[in-house]
């Protein structure tokens, strides 16, 4: 048997529930029972650096004021991480063919202000940032009040490999045309590709948890929260969207993942279908 076996056998239905409900507080990730192996792969290396033979001892250590990094470090462990270059794609066709004008003509003199809320390793708000030059080349613009991105993640190792830019062969084959590559990447001999820092520039990051504030981000035109409220209860859910229709402005646009809905979790926003996608397009007058 291997260790992760071991662990996973070892732990029980009582200490599981205890470490998902610990996790749930934490971060809003909701695990199933069916997720021990999962957690006990995960946290096996976290277990063994703190000398924790059981999950109950390690959830007990972290749950001690003074260990709030390895608090940090068990969620940062049981996040997902998994993205693509211009997921969907529809998304960014729509900023691209509509929504980058729509803004730049309401804004006039001041940018658009994007959030890309659950950003992992860099590729949503880098191809945003792409998306963005392709507009205005494709419209020619030379005068642009421009666009300022901002990408939050509650992983500090996506956060780091996200500022990085860094992307090896596999990761760019994953939705990022070779046209693309060549003009907003610079690639070594070994097919590694860095992000040019004129796409670069345009995206600060900064690590949050969507279940803390956000007021201090201030109000955005466009926010990407995609394939992350999958990880959430219900009343996160709800939450989540109903403080992020805060930090919209009325008529800013809201992403989702192709196979996530605002359905049953809010009435204060519209949804727009938009060719092959949609968007869900915030109400002008909120109640409350
Ligand atoms: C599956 S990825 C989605 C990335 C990107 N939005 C996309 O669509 O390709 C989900 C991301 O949500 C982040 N995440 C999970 N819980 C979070 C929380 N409470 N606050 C902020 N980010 C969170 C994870 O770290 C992970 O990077």
């Amino acid at each position: 048997m291997s260790t992760v076996d071991t662990i996973e056998h070892q732990i029980s239905d009582s200490d599981f529930d205890h470490f998902t409900e610990s996790l749930e507080k934490w971060s809003g990730i909701v695990i199933s029972r069916s997720k021990k192996y999962l957690v006990a792969h995960r946290l096996e290396d976290l277990m063994a650096e703190n000398g924790c033979q059981t999950l109950r001892q390690l959830v007990a250590k972290a749950g001690e004021i003074r260990h709030a990094l390895l608090r940090k470090k068990i969620v940062d462990a049981m996040t997902t991480n998994e993205t693509s270059w211009f997921r969907d794609v529809y998304p960014f066709d729509t900023l691209k063919r509509k929504l980058f004008r729509k803004y730049e003509e309401l804004n006039g003199d001041a940018p658009i202000r994007i959030w890309s809320a659950a950003c992992s390793t860099g590729q949503e708000p880098y191809g945003i940032s792409i998306s963005f030059q392709q507009y205005l080349s494709l419209e020619s613009k030379h005068n642009s009040s421009g666009i300022e991105i901002i990408a939050t993640d509650i992983s500090p190792t996506a956060l780091a490999a996200a500022r990085m830019g860094v992307y090896d062969n596999l990761s760019m084959s994953r939705g990022c045309k070779a046209s693309f590559r060549e003009m907003y990447f610079t690639t070594d001999k070994n097919n590694v590709s860095t992000v040019r820092p004129e796409i670069k520039s345009f995206v600060n990051f900064k690590p949050l948890n969507l279940m803390d504030s956000y007021q201090s981000l201030g109000i955005f035109d466009v926010i990407f929260l995609r394939y992350v409220l999958i990880y959430f209860s219900d009343e996160a859910k709800k939450d989540i969207i109903h403080r992020i229709s805060r930090r919209l402005k009325p008529g800013g646009a809201l992403f989702l993942g192709s196979t996530e809905s605002l359905v049953r979790h809010s009435d204060e926003f519209e949804m727009v279908k938009d060719g092959a996608g949609l968007y869900y397009q915030r109400k002008e007058l909120l109640a409350g």
